[in-house]
């Protein structure tokens, strides 16, 4: 049989009969209850599938204590590798355990019960992965906060969450910039109206945080004084976490997983997607705060008995655009996984990538790329330079695992540039228009998935059904919508090209362009405000806001731009990278008021547009697109030089 009909076989067998394909794959796990063939996936009140609802098992066990009854406790588990601090480490699948026992114990002293949220805001330290682990260990619910985000975020997710403890570090390094995390987590805590029982920190050397008598612990000491907890069963359906993520408004919305379809999935990518063994290295560049992070930064290697890499630095400056270089020659990573943004900053500073040669990449196998569009041309760059497969895949914080990927565990490597590939057996794909109709092969619409989800998708979102059925369900029936647009070509290559809402995608960080409109809509000169994500050369997009000022205001351009540029640093966080604000005399608007942000996008991005049907002033299409025109004119030849 030939690879491509190896992978269709598979496609066809979880398109025709998911259950019983799942349940195949389930059984390779240690299942504490194993699911029975008779525990069909039940359906949630929201319209969404829960997998394997008999069956009983733990993450954490799984990703420790199976891999010590089977000999792996001496294979290290986690390379940490940390330029900004000057330090390496190795930790062993033991040593892990062991730690992740004591955390846990720590968490049980503190009175976290089964269910509890737990909020860890950790930089890229192991403590953070000791923290994730804990918490799974004992049924507790984690929920990871990005370093980069700014105390209003963390204060809405402690709320959201209504997490009682939170598990933090006293800084995180930039490069060379230390960021004090607890002043951060100290607001927060101030501005959330749930309260926090107890934070706690670990201290780093670089910045020794001051602590709030009562309330805040002191990591090493809790961690000492805890007794080690072992590792309680729950069911397959029991959270494992919440991961928030960007939507259209500004309010963030918390992806649910599971214990057991997640395990599930984790195995089953891990060795279809990336093509990972027991014992083999695989390094996600990522951070764990994202879905990438924890996804294959922690549960997908771990759970395989892979060695994982943590990397606390960047692509470029630290020291230099040969650090992933370096990296993967230093460890033996078999595959890596990071964003296109990374390779388009390294590019800028090694266009012939000279320090690549200086490293010995023969362990490197394959390169996969991730968050947004693998631009063709930062493919080609790397295919000339890297010499082996640069695989582009597709999915999003709410799947938990690639929906569109080259499925490598059957053989394939069939790369189309510009295309994620072929959509991952469990995942039946759909190219609708905006009425709900399939488009040809080639035409682009909108990408839809057929209900059910496969394992390891979300489950819920936190506290919100309602958003759940409107945000993904509804528009569509039968189907869950991507919120993504593109198209399938005659051959079956899916296509990804941009989202159809206001999700813009910064350096791979996914963002909310509502929640940046309604921080700069506090600024007492705006009247009202757009923001769209224009073309760059390295980020791939940047927020730009369109702004009206309020009739009385006298604001300088160059004086309100900064102003907005802090409070969105200062609401949202430095990731945001707001630099560039458009004062405009209006913005388009339907007949009943609402911006007609698409319009803006489409200009925004070069491509064509119409006056749409429902506009109320049309006259002020051309004045803006001039406006646009030029300013993102300018922004890119400036990149380019
Ligand atoms: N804690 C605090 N601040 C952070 C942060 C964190 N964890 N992560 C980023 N920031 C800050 C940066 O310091 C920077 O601040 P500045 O404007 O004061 O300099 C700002 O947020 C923007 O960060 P970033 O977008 O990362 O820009 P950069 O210029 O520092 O680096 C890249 C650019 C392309 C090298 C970097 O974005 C990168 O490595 N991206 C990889 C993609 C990735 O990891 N994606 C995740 C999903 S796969
Ligand atoms: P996140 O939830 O942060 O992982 O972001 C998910 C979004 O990033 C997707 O909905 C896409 O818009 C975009 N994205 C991720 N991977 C790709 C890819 N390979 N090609 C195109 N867009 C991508």
């Amino acid at each position: 049989m030939s690879n491509l009909s190896n992978y269709q076989n598979a496609w066809q067998r979880a398109a025709h009969d998911a259950e019983l394909f799942w349940t195949e794959h389930a059984a390779q796990l240690k299942w504490h209850t194993p699911p029975t063939s008779s525990g069909r996936p039940s359906a949630t009140a929201e319209g969404l599938v829960e997998w394997f609802p008999d069956g009983k098992l733990n993450t954490s066990w799984l990703a420790l204590d199976a891999h010590i009854e089977d000999g792996r406790g001496e294979q290290t588990a986690i390379i940490y590798d940390s330029p900004v601090t000057d330090s390496k480490a190795r930790i062993s699948y033991r040593e892990l355990h062991q730690q992740v026992s004591q955390c846990a114990g720590m968490l049980r002293d503190l009175q976290v019960q089964q269910g509890d949220r737990v909020i860890i805001y950790m930089p890229m330290v192991p403590q953070a992965i000791v923290a994730m682990l804990a918490c799974a260990r004992i049924g507790a619910v984690h929920c990871v906060v990005f370093g980069g985000f700014a105390a209003n975020e963390l204060a809405v997710r402690i709320d959201d969450a209504g997490a009682d403890i939170i598990l933090t570090a006293s800084c995180g390094i930039e490069v060379d910039r230390v960021i004090e995390y607890k002043p951060l987590v100290d607001q927060a805590i101030a501005r959330a109206t749930h309260k926090v029982r107890h934070c706690v920190v670990l201290q780093r050397p670089q910045a020794i945080a001051a602590m709030q008598p009562g309330r805040d612990l002191d990591w090493q000491e809790q961690m000492a004084g805890a007794k080690p907890a072992d590792a309680v069963p729950v069911p397959a359906t029991h959270p494992l976490y919440i991961l928030y993520t960007s939507g259209t408004t500004g309010k963030p919305k918390g992806v649910v997983r599971d214990h057991g379809g997640h395990a599930v999935a984790m195995r089953y990518s891990m060795a279809t997607v990336y093509g990972m063994q027991p014992g083999e290295v695989f390094w996600a560049a990522s951070d764990v705060g994202w879905v990438v992070g924890h996804s294959y930064i922690v549960y997908g290697p771990l759970l395989t008995g892979c060695t994982t890499v943590m990397f606390e630095g960047k692509p470029v400056r630290t020291p230099d655009a040969g650090a992933v270089w370096r990296v993967c020659a230093e460890y033996g990573v078999k595959a890596l996984f990071t964003a296109p943004t990374a390779f388009r900053a390294i590019r800028k500073e090694d266009p012939e990538a000279a320090l690549a040669g200086k490293y010995d990449l023969r362990r490197l196998e394959r390169l996969y790329l991730a968050g947004e569009r693998l631009d063709p041309p930062t493919w080609a760059w790397l295919q000339e330079h890297i010499q082996r497969p640069i695989l582009d895949h597709w999915w999003q914080t709410e799947t938990g695992w690639a929906i569109a990927a080259n499925p490598v565990g059957y053989g394939l490597e069939q790369v189309r540039p510009g295309s994620a590939t072929f959509p991952l057996p469990g995942y039946q794909l759909d190219v609708l228009d905006d009425e709900g109709r399939p488009v040809a092969a080639g035409e682009q619409g909108n990408i839809v998935i057929r209900l059910p989800l496969p394992p390891g998708c979300l489950t819920s979102i936190w506290g919100n059904a309602e958003r759940l059925r409107a945000g993904y369900l509804s528009q569509f029936p039968g189907y869950y919508q991507t919120g993504d647009a593109g198209y399938v070509d005659a051959d079956g290559y899916v296509f990804v090209m941009g989202r159809t809402d206001d999700i813009i995608n910064v350096a791979g960080h996914r963002l909310s362009t509502g929640e940046m409109e309604e921080v700069i809509g506090s600024h007492p000169a705006v009247a009202e405000c757009a923001v769209i994500g224009v073309p760059d050369a390295i980020k791939g997009e940047l927020p730009m806001g369109l702004v009206v000022l309020k009739n009385d205001a006298q604001a300088q351009l160059q004086q309100l731009n900064g102003e907005l540029s802090a409070l969105l640093r200062a609401e949202i966080g430095a990731l945001a990278c707001y630099q560039q604000t458009l004062i405009v005399n209006r913005l388009p608007k339907t007949r009943s008021g609402k911006i007609l942000r698409r319009i803006l996008r489409q200009m925004a991005r070069g491509e064509e547009w119409t006056v749409p049907s429902t506009i109320e002033d049309p006259g002020c299409l051309e004045e803006l697109a001039g406006q646009l025109d030029a300013s993102v004119a300018v922004r890119y030849v400036a990149d380019k030089v």
